[in-house]
């Protein structure tokens, strides 16, 4: 383990780097306010069910915790001012993710403010198909939220219209919404599709940005960010996932080279196995006392491991 004098400034890591190992040893390398964008799906209650991934049960995940305090704290220091994070969910780790971003912008200082997620909107991914479940007793569920936010003011939107925050293809009236991804297409269960990933990136980010994805799985908003020509820091804990992954971006450049894709941003995939434990870079942007926990935050991030292990 490297350790380096607190105040000394990171460096940024290689774009284009897939890193293997804890997020929390990810976001230990990354310099504050380094991030143009953070498009993240961590692993809520879905990914925890037992069902078989491409008949291949993922033990890692099951050692793994999402210390959700640690993960809103983390994207507030890397993300620069004004850039856009996005959280995927479910109805039942919404309120916890919520309540964490809320409870970190209340009774704040305009320069407090600034340097705090700031809730926006949730967007909805209506899937085309619904999964089981209660097949009497409940609705069938047929989509996944995504919370999101900016830290501080928010930089516009970039998009030629106004964007709904119900993901669809065609016009009102004869409308389709976009498909789940096979589990055996990536060994994953829990990939989301590249063109609803795609229409996050290109509002929310230029060119040659760095998009941030600590909890990777297949490394899908990875490849959504070469195809719109940004770059990416992307973690994942699990080494399978990384190697198939980075498999499946080393692929992708080939293909998009041979297509005539301007080559300015497709180095890489860089791989690096994460060196654990990184000392925490203290946030700069924390130097007033710490407000005391309030009882709601305590309990929603007491009890979202529970929700995260499932029934
Ligand atoms: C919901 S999945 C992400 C799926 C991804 N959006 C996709 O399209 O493939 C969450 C991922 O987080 C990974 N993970 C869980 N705990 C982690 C941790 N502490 N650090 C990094 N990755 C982690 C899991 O292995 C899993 O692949």
């Amino acid at each position: 383990m490297t350790s380096r004098p607190s105040s000394a400034p990171l460096a940024p890591p290689r774009p284009n780097t897939v890193f293997q190992g804890d997020c929390a040893d990810l976001f230990a390398l990354l310099p504050d306010n380094s991030v143009d964008l953070l498009l993240t799906d961590p692993p809520y209650k879905d990914y925890q069910s037992n069902r078989p991934v491409a008949h291949e049960k993922v033990t890692a995940i099951s050692a793994s915790t999402f210390d959700l305090a640690r993960f809103i704290r983390e994207s507030e220091r890397v993300l620069k001012p004004g850039c856009h994070f996005y959280c995927w969910c479910d109805h039942l780790s919404f309120p916890a993710i919520f309540e964490a971003i809320q409870e970190r912008s209340r009774d704040l200082s305009p320069r407090q403010a600034a340097q705090r997620l700031k809730y926006k909107n949730c967007l909805i991914w209506v899937k085309n198909n619904h999964g089981s479940g209660d097949l009497q007793g409940n609705y069938a569920p047929q989509h996944e939220l995504v919370i999101y936010a900016s830290k501080g003011r928010t930089r516009p939107l970039l998009s030629d219209k106004r964007p709904s925050n119900v993901f669809f293809e065609g016009k009102q009236g004869s409308i389709s919404f976009f498909s789940k991804v096979a589990n055996q297409r990536y060994q994953h269960g829990t990939s989301k599709p590249l063109p609803i990933l795609q229409r996050m990136i290109q509002a929310s980010s230029k060119r040659g940005e760095i998009v941030l994805d600590p909890y990777g799985g297949s490394l899908s908003t990875a490849e959504a960010a070469v195809r719109e020509g940004r770059q990416y820091w992307i973690g994942e804990l699990d080494a399978g996932h990384c190697e198939r992954g980075t498999e499946r971006l080393g692929q992708l450049n080939l293909e998009l080279a041979e297509e005539g894709f301007d080559t300015q941003w497709l180095s890489g995939p860089h791989f690096q196995a994460l060196e654990a434990p990184h000392p925490i870079p203290a946030p700069h942007f924390e130097r007033a006392e710490p407000r005391a926990e309030s009882p709601g935050l305590a309990a929603a991030t007491r009890e979202l491991p529970d929700l995260l292990r499932g029934d």
